[in-house]
């Protein structure tokens, strides 16, 4: 039996609608406008797409948005002395540093410099630690956007053992860590996978829930997947100018019970996600 298609996009529409209502009335209660400023350095064409996305996600849901594109050759020290001015701003309230970032720049110390307030991102070592605590300011938009197409496609997580493929600062590390918190959508067993994991089909084949998030196109196999399972794949991977996820989509949900495509999958949750975390960093200020 062919598994159940989860559908991101229409899931994301919902929950982009249910913001712009939400930024609607905290506007008109406080006068204020939730502002994200996203930084674009060099000309990577794929971050350029995805930080546009991110800009027309913001304009629907009533958010301004505002974009710093700069130079291939930008300094350290000149994205970071924009990253202080935009800190000091009382008129922004999120920052976004699209990653990657040029190799003369170290991605850590930038992410560093964000002030945690408007870490829009999650990505800061403070709101990492209140997230692990289970007492968020922010949750990391990626592995945020999993849980609730989880919610979406009824699936029982209490209890339930998750396999997640991949330990990435961005969705592997964050998203083990939700699914353990007490809570929606977590309260799972969770194992962590990654390049130096042994036996690691038979791993993947106790997934209840199987999150593949390593960067690898059509890398889970049909006979890595408990039948039965529900499997997200986060990947986004470029094979001949065609977009295909770290799941061999075709084969694996004739075995899955739901799975999520690429694109319009995970993809537009993430972008979701990043709404909401502007509207709280601006309800936060
Ligand atoms: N590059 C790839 N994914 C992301 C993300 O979630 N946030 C940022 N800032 N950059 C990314």
């Amino acid at each position: 039996m062919s598994a159940q298609i989860i559908d991101g996009k229409a899931v994301a529409a919902e929950i982009r609608e249910q913001i712009g209502r939400d930024v609607a009335e905290f506007s008109a209660q406080s006068g204020v406008t939730p502002h994200l400023a996203a930084i674009l350095v060099g000309d990577d064409p794929a971050s350029a797409v995805y930080v546009r996305n991110k800009q027309r996600a913001c304009e629907n849901a009533g958010i301004l948005s505002t974009l710093h594109r700069l130079p291939p050759e930008t300094t350290q020290a000149d994205l970071l002395d924009l990253i202080a001015t935009l800190n000091a701003d009382g008129d922004v309230h999120g920052i976004l540093v699209q990653l990657p970032l040029p190799s003369q720049i170290d991605e850590q110390t930038v992410l560093d410099a964000v002030t945690p307030l408007k870490d829009v991102d999650c990505f800061h070592a403070e709101n990492v630690g209140l997230m692990v605590q289970g007492r968020p300011r922010f949750l990391p938009c990626t592995p945020h956007g999993v849980q609730q197409l989880l919610i979406a496609a009824g699936t029982q997580v209490a209890g339930a053992h998750a396999v997640v493929l991949g330990r990435s600062e961005i969705v592997g590390k964050p998203m083990g860590m939700m699914l353990v918190q007490r809570g929606a959508a977590a309260d799972a067993t969770v194992t962590i996978c990654h390049s130096r994991t042994k036996n690691l089909a038979e791993i993947t084949r106790q997934a209840d829930i199987l999150i593949a998030a390593i960067g690898k196109a059509n890398f889970v196999t049909a006979d890595m997947v408990k039948p039965g399972a529900v499997v997200i794949d986060v990947g986004i991977n470029r094979v001949d100018d065609k977009l295909v996820g770290d799941v061999d989509f075709e084969a694996v949900k004739e075995v899955a019970s739901a799975i999520t495509p690429v694109p319009g999958g995970v993809g537009p949750m993430t972008i979701a996600m990043l709404l909401r975390n502007t509207l709280t960093a601006a309800q936060l200020r």
